[in-house]
């Protein structure tokens, strides 16, 4: 992503950069990929739930995979059809569920027993027949970190396997509901293919198990959970899809008829955005140097929350004349909120700042926007768009 900086002249920072350029690049690849196979990807709109940027995925022909009533909402001003929008979430309230079923949204993952019999109550109330899949608990540990993994046996999401059995029965009992299929997603920042592949066999014992018993599912949504390059994101701007939906074709015995969901968010949106925020102090510690940015947790949480590491670049510094390396210096880089959490690289070698330099926050296009918060009264960033 080449950044710009005259882009940064008279605007307030911090902001957030999209490259729409980099966007349709990943959309493409995903479509092209895709193309001829039983897939379709739903994209996360928790991921980023920018309005731009949700047409963008919309017009590109993808679904979208929604958390709340409000994503639901936000999915279909966007222009996703609803045929094409399926609803998650551990605790999704009446009001949220009517609203669901109101929008005649594709289908409901549905994450627990008590959900399912309230789900058919009000179905039944209000006069509505929602398909349904029943979100599984898999107990598959993704390898990521703990925050983001969801997979496992003791997280709180999905159901787990020794109640999938009634589940199911009830489920094909219920009054209103109509069970099309099975929901899965074992985490998120996985760039091992390994627990992708586990989760495949697991799916596939499922399949057949309930097959045996009489029950077919037209629908098999594996969740999302592909990561990024965090480290490089200019040698990696499109994660690869490729191995990741080939992992899914090989490793999983899709039925006539079946049709293999996916609900991908960070690989969608990461890297086409950067956070993009001005030096206001270079300060001498004992022994340390700190650049503090007008940029803080607020603004891009990831590093206080989970310990990630987004890719530091002073964009003031031109690094493309390799023949004259410009002087570095080693720096911790802190945003201006008053906790201590509020780093987002310790020991960074960059080239010698001073006051006013334009520094970018690379691949933070998701979980960054729609993660900000306005704690110590700081507004939202603007957003810029640039092809
Ligand atoms: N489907 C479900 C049911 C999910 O819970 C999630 C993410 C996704 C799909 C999309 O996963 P992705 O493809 O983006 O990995 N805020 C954290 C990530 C939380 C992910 C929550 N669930 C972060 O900044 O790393």
């Amino acid at each position: 992503m080449n950044i710009d900086l005259s882009l940064a002249e008279g605007l307030k920072t911090p902001f957030y950069l999209y490259d729409v350029s980099i966007l349709n690049r990943t959309l493409q690849e995903i479509n092209k990929c895709i193309a001829g196979k039983p897939i379709k990807v739903h994209y996360a709109v928790k991921a980023n739930c920018n309005p731009r940027i949700l047409s963008l995925i919309a017009e590109a022909g993808l679904g979208a995979d929604c958390v709340s009533g409000r994503e639901v909402s936000a999915a279909i001003k966007a222009g996703f059809n609803p045929d094409d929008i399926c609803y998650a979430g551990v605790g999704k309230t009446d009001r949220e569920l009517i609203l669901a079923m109101k929008s005649g949204i594709a289908y409901l993952n549905v994450e627990s027993i008590e959900e399912l019999e309230v789900l058919d109550n009000l179905a039944l109330e209000f006069g509505y027949r929602p398909n349904i899949c029943l979100r599984v608990n898999p107990n598959i540990d993704a390898h990521t970190h703990q925050y983001i993994t969801t997979g496992l046996q003791e997280n709180k999401f999905g159901i787990n396997l020794a109640m999938l059995d009634e589940a199911v029965e009830l489920a094909r009992n219920a009054k209103s509901l109509n069970l099309i299929g099975l929901h899965f997603h074992i985490g998120s920042q996985i760039t091992d293919m390994t627990p992708f592949a586990l989760l495949c066999n697991k799916v596939n014992e499922l399949v057949d198990y309930f097959q045996k018993k009489g029950v077919n599912f037209r629908v098999i949504n594996v969740g999302g959970g592909l990561g990024i390059d965090y480290d490089d994101p200019d040698a990696n701007p499109i994660p690869d899809f490729k191995n990741y939906f080939d992992t899914l074709l090989k490793n999983l015995k899709i039925h006539e008829g079946q049709e293999i969901h996916c609900e991908l968010g960070r690989a969608v949106v990461a890297q086409c955005g950067s956070l993009i925020s001005r030096v206001t102090f270079v300060k001498k510690g004992v022994n340390r140097k700190f650049i503090i940015l007008d940029a803080g947790m607020n603004d891009l949480i990831r590093p206080a929350l989970y310990g990630a590491h987004h890719k530091i670049q002073n964009v003031s510094v031109d690094l493309s004349d390799s023949e004259s390396k410009p002087a570095t210096d080693i720096y911790d880089v802190a945003g201006p909120i008053c906790e201590s959490s509020d780093v987002f690289g310790k020991d960074e070698e960059l080239p010698v700042t001073v006051r006013g330099d334009i520094f970018a926050l690379r691949s933070a296009g998701a979980y960054a926007e729609c993660m900000a918060s306005t704690y110590n009264i700081r507004p939202i960033p603007e957003t810029i768009f640039v092809d």
